[in-house]
């Protein structure tokens, strides 16, 4: 078994952004800027919000976070984004997910300058995916392929069974994997035996929240585990959704939690800034 290790690559990776940030700002004097909207006070989205900006500062790019209450308006929220959607020192505009309850999440994502959603949550971007074009990725599936990469694993032909159909990772998980020649199916929450599916996998992709949902018995001899969950268990330890040590002694490659796929999000969202500060620079050429 090799470890998929996603801490190492997301290393290199920053490596190769600052040096862009580096040739960006001697080339037209632009900082690349990412403006970070988080509302209310969970500490997991604290957390990753928090990750994000001090993955910015190490790369060279701006940041800024506005941290709203939790009973913030709709209004307060929509002007905010029109401010940053017209700011030129903004790159690009990410909005903490989830939003409470009175917000109508769908109308916020909307609002975000497609060429400034570096999170690819617009249906704008989410269409250009479907559809096989260029645009802005989401950053957790985009990191599983740039892993996927790295190790040289070729999905093309491959049964890539996907655990989870949510629009942030799920879906455009499935996507990238279509798009790039792989055999798709996608379980959630209402499939019917789920073991029936994993276990015909070649590669299985699964980010749902469960501890331990994905055992030794689920999958085949040899199979590539992503691990895409993010929980703590009662020990208050970093764990995904896959029983990792008896899962680890069957199958070929897994990654890890932490160290897997969570550096590589992370990467991913400087490397999208990266690419919409780029653009942004032509524009001004
Ligand atoms: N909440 C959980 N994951 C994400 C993510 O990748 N981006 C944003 N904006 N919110 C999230």
């Amino acid at each position: 078994m090799q470890i998929l290790d996603g801490k190492k690559l997301s290393k290199k990776i920053e490596t190769h952004v600052a040096n862009e940030v580096k040739i960006l700002k001697e080339r037209c004097g632009c900082t690349p800027g990412l403006a970070v909207v988080l509302v209310g006070q969970d500490p997991a989205s604290a957390a990753y919000v928090k990750m994000k900006k001090k993955a910015c500062d190490r790369v060279g790019f701006y940041s800024v976070t506005h941290e709203m209450p939790e009973n913030i308006s709709q209004e307060t929220i929509e002007s905010t984004i029109s401010m940053m959607n017209t700011n030129k020192s903004i790159d690009g505009i990410l909005i903490q997910l989830p939003l409470p309850s009175q917000i109508d999440t769908t109308k916020i994502l909307e609002l975000v300058n497609p060429a400034k959603d570096v999170d690819g949550f617009h249906p704008f971007n989410v269409g250009r995916l479907t559809t096989g074009l260029d645009g802005f990725v989401p950053c957790t599936p985009l990191g599983v392929m740039e892993l996927l990469a790295q190790y040289k694993i070729d999905v093309k032909g491959k049964n890539c069974v996907v655990v989870g159909a949510s629009n942030i990772v799920g879906k455009p998980m499935a996507s990238l994997l279509l798009n790039a020649d792989a055999t798709v199916e996608i379980c959630h929450i209402f499939t019917d035996d789920l073991k029936k599916h994993t276990l015909n996998a070649d590669i299985i992709f699964v980010g749902v929240g469960v501890i331990n949902l994905i055992k030794e018995d689920m999958i085949k001899k040899d199979a590539i585990i992503i691990d895409i969950g993010i929980n703590r268990d009662d020990d208050g330890k970093l764990v995904g959704d896959v029983d990792y040590a008896n899962v680890s002694e069957k199958c070929s490659y897994i990654t890890p939690v932490p160290g897997g796929v969570g550096p590589m999000t992370i990467s991913m969202l400087l490397q999208n800034t990266l690419k919409a500060a780029q653009m942004n620079a032509k524009e001004k050429q």
